[in-house]
């Protein structure tokens, strides 16, 4: 039993106050054969994920150690500390509650998202307060569940495959930049959302295709939004407009052009 007046934090203060001097302390070398490194586990991780940096060859008879964003030591960019006697655990000003500190110098990751990406540096010091430093690197990628919403911001386009088609032939009404969460596309004939002059729509959850009244029976449209037209004629010729509703009910339109000429 410790007697009440020993101040019972009293081996914490030094190691706090020795993290924030860290950068001044002098030095350690190791022996080579044990080289310090740290390994991201798995080593590309999909945002979401849980990555542990897996710090290999750390030294014993540590006091603290310390992980920090970026490649250097700098007390602003601070994520955690443990001190290895008392075993506390202190969050710096760069911890968003998703990084674990394991006893063996480890960092874990939790849902990691692509603004972790980057390198991490862990400081370790020693009973002498000689400091030592690795850096490793954590590289995230999207999902696809990012990637769609990115594609989201990418422009609604149509290209006509081919620009013009000779009468009789084929043409693809190509569809760039769909969004992923699409529920529902439909085709008009003209500039407009009419359903007078509904063609073709399409439902992506029960792949569901329906025609409407300006439906010649020749137009076949993919889940992908894009529109085929077979044997197409001169009266073919004209605007063609991609109405695309998503789960959020949000819509999104765009017109595109088919050009007939006769040979
Ligand atoms: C450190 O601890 C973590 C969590 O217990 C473990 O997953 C990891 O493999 C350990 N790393 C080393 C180098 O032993
Ligand atoms: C859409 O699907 C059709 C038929 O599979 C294909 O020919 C076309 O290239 C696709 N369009 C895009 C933009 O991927």
């Amino acid at each position: 039993m410790e007697s009440p007046s020993a101040p019972a934090h009293r081996r914490c203060v030094p190691w706090q106050g020795l993290l924030l001097a860290a950068s001044l302390l002098t030095f350690w070398s190791l022996p080579t054969t044990a080289q310090l490194t740290i390994e991201s586990v798995p080593p590309n991780a999909a945002e979401g994920k849980n990555v542990l940096l897996c710090v290999h060859n750390l030294p014993a008879n540590l006091l603290a150690y310390s992980w920090y964003k970026g490649e250097m030591v700098d007390s602003d960019l601070r994520i955690v500390s443990y001190a290895t006697d008392t075993r506390i655990i202190t969050l710096g000003p760069a911890s968003n509650n998703r990084e674990a500190i394991c006893p063996n110098g480890s960092l874990q990751f939790q849902k990691v998202t692509l603004q972790d990406t980057g390198f991490y540096t862990l400081q370790a010091i020693n009973k002498d307060t000689e400091s030592i430093k690795v850096t490793g690197q954590l590289r995230v990628y999207p999902s696809l569940l990012t990637f769609w919403s990115l594609c989201t911001t990418a422009q609604l386009t149509i290209e006509s495959v081919p620009p013009n088609a000779a009468e009789g032939k084929d043409v693809l009404l190509r569809v760039h930049n769909l969004p992923g969460d699409v529920m529902v596309c439909f085709w008009y004939k003209g500039e407009r959302v009419n359903s007078d002059l509904h063609i073709v729509s399409y439902i992506a959850q029960t792949q569901v295709i329906n025609r409407g009244p300006a439906s010649s029976n020749r137009e076949t449209i993919y889940p992908n939004g894009s529109l085929l037209f077979q044997k197409v004629t001169l009266q073919d010729t004209g605007y063609y407009t991609l109405e695309a509703i998503d789960k959020n009910f949000q819509k999104k339109q765009v017109t595109g052009r088919l050009r007939v000429y006769r040979e």
